[in-house]
């Protein structure tokens, strides 16, 4: 019998799993209301994978063009996500991410400038108006070391290279604490918390070509499911249009849509740019300004005010992926993306240093004379744990879930920038809700040996059974898997294939092994994460094969169209009372109608009612 009370206790009022920047604003928050909080990382602060996030945080400050407002930025937002957002979340992000990222600067993130010595902003695909702020093509590196440099000086406790096994919850079923293990030593701890913040990023590691680092694993995903939470909308995986396809060693890692903000264009094969043949039929019927705007790029019009590069990722990452098909692709199986032709090598060396450098090193081009081989890449999970906007809480009292691994604010495809701000304004919320859960408490719950004992065991058994199968060829039987069967494109027979395969991958799992012991042992470490993994992996496609329609980046080919019927439901998948995952259609709240009204008003009488509006409030 396991002895859980030689087990190292540590407390904390408020804990969060995750140092990205969602997990690192909610921590400043709750830090800064005086509470005592912890942050347990798998690896080591300030690597998380917010530093991947190149292009910018888009907020409508308006720097750039002074018609940005927070009504037009949730009206993209809305149509980006094909209406399926959580509306409150993205009225919450338009309006708050503005002084987010202001608040940021003040603790000394050094943007990219205008002339008149404003946070520069550029345009990405989808957002009206140049919106994201950036510091060159490294906006999410900043982003991080502004926030761990704040939080750390503001006393918040880290806990690096520490994985977070499950939740541990009280018997009135509220949180509780976390039981974890030093990846160093393979030693255990348990961490007692008021209220748990989730702040995992997403699990992209299911697939073989992806932009996600190795901590990707779904875990925050794994343990809101195991602790009773639900997980929504997961059927919605963005590929990005734009990672590296060569080398192979490479494969995958992003390219930022800054290239194509920075005016970067898209070619196939045959020197064709292509996007200007992929305008969604909508734009030429919405409003007079995209009617004019499609009848350019239906012309080929190359100075079009926006190009077509920037419609949406879904968009283009689809465009890419017919030009393949038809036999157009680019030597290595993608297309080609051009700023040595659009900008000067000295503009390029500037506002793109990170990708100048990351071709130079690692495909050995020179981008400011030759073009990128791109292609889509599994990048960001739009779906996740199912959280009250207001508060970000999930359905099981004191957990609390922010960034990507929450669902909700982006619908059905996030429009590229709106994840750093995502991850400031409700990591924020995060911290403040948490917070005031953790005050309400008198003290913390004592631990339940039972759980605490059966969530070690699951772990240790993987190390003490004699044989069983390897955790690394698992995950790459889950890649080739997802790769093949829930990719980008996706069809009923497919996805059916793609059940049945994560069956068996299930199967095998429960005879998982790792040799070797506890210390730093990399294939446990792996297996770990593949079991996060594998509950993710059939959250998605099992949400896939059950929505019947294609709506922003989830694209099937039975159901090409976007159906109306389908924009009443969300997907929720949660663990059911025999253990196996369970999926319901559950329908949406009714929207607040102003919120209808601004998103689904044209341009014009947008921007004419924010011209009134200012007029009245002379600002
Ligand atoms: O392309 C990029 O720089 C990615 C940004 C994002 O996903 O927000």
């Amino acid at each position: 019998m396991l002895d859980i009370s030689e087990i190292k206790t540590i407390e904390h009022d408020v804990l969060i799993v995750g140092a990205g920047g969602a997990g690192l604003s909610a921590a400043i928050e709750a830090s800064g209301r005086g509470m005592s909080t912890g942050i347990v990382m798998k690896s080591l602060l300030g690597k998380a994978h917010t530093v991947m996030a190149e292009g910018g945080m888009a907020a409508a400050l308006g720097n750039v063009d002074e018609r940005d407002h927070w009504k037009i930025h949730f009206r993209d937002t809305m149509r980006g996500g094909k209406f399926l957002n959580d509306w409150r979340m993205a009225e919450l992000h338009a309006k708050l991410a503005p002084e987010r990222v202001l608040l940021l600067e003040e603790w000394g993130a050094v943007f990219d400038r205008t002339k008149k010595g404003l946070i520069n902003q550029r345009n990405f695909g989808g957002h009206r108006y140049p919106r994201l702020a950036h510091v060159g093509d490294r906006t999410g590196l900043e982003m991080i070391r502004t926030l761990q440099d704040h939080g750390i000086h503001q006393g918040i406790e880290t806990y690096m290279e520490c994985t977070a096994l499950d939740i541990l919850k009280n018997e009135k079923g509220e949180v509780c604490g976390v039981v974890c293990m030093w990846r160093e030593t393979g030693t255990f701890i348990i961490f007692k918390a008021k209220s748990i913040i989730l702040a995992t990023g997403g699990g992209g590691r299911a697939w073989d070509v992806t932009a996600n680092s190795w901590e990707y694993t779904g875990d925050g995903y794994a343990l809101a499911y195991e602790a009773g939470a639900e997980l929504m909308d997961l059927e919605f995986n963005q590929f990005h249009p734009t990672g590296m396809m060569w080398p192979l060693s490479v494969k995958g890692i992003l390219v930022t849509e800054s290239v194509r903000g920075e005016g970067g264009i898209l070619l196939n094969s045959e020197g064709t740019r292509f996007m200007f043949n992929y305008i969604p039929d909508r734009f030429r019927s919405e409003t007079a300004d995209t009617q004019e705007e499609a009848a350019r790029w239906l012309a080929g019009d190359p100075k079009a005010r926006r190009p077509p590069e920037l419609l949406t990722r879904d968009v283009v990452a689809r465009a890419i992926n017919a030009e393949v098909k038809a036999g157009r692709g680019s030597k290595h199986g993608g297309a080609y993306l051009n700023i040595a032709t659009e900008r000067s090598a000295e503009d390029i060396k500037k506002k793109l240093p990170s990708m100048y450098h990351q071709f130079k090193v690692l495909a050995e081009l020179d981008i400011t004379k030759e073009a990128m081989e791109v292609g889509p890449t599994c990048h960001y999970f739009m779906g996740g744990i199912r959280v009250d906007a207001d508060t970000t809480m999930s359905s099981v009292p004191g957990l609390f879930a922010c960034g990507e691994c929450a669902a909700g604010m982006h619908g059905a495809n996030r429009l590229g920038g709106n994840s750093l701000s995502d991850l400031l304004v409700f990591g924020y919320l995060a911290g403040k809700n948490a917070s005031e859960f953790a005050k309400s408490k008198s003290g913390h719950s004592k631990i339940d040996e039972e759980q605490a004992s059966k969530i070690i065991r699951n772990a240790t058994n993987i190390l003490n059974r004699e044989a069983g199968a390897n955790p690394y060829l698992l995950h790459e039987q889950l890649e080739q898997n997802m790769q093949v069967n829930v990719g980008i494109i996706r069809v009923k027979e497919e996805l059916e294939t793609g059940i049945e395969r994560l069956e068996k991958l299930k199967e095998d799992y429960k005879t998982v092994k790792a040799k070797g012991s506890s210390q730093f042992n990399p294939g446990w470490h792996e297996a770990l994460g593949l079991r996060n993994l594998l509950i993710t992996a059939e959250a998605v496609a099992r949400a896939a094969i059950l929505r019947e329609e294609s709506r922003g980046a989830h694209t099937r080919s039975d159901f090409p169209d976007e159906l109306k019927e389908w924009l009443n439901f969300n997907i929720i998948s949660r663990k059911g009372l025999d253990g196996n995952m369970e999926l319901v259609k559950v329908k949406r709240p009714v929207p607040n109608p102003e919120l209808v009204r601004i998103a689904e008003s044209t341009i014009e009488d947008l921007e004419n009612e924010i011209v009134e509006e200012r007029k009245q409030t002379n600002t």
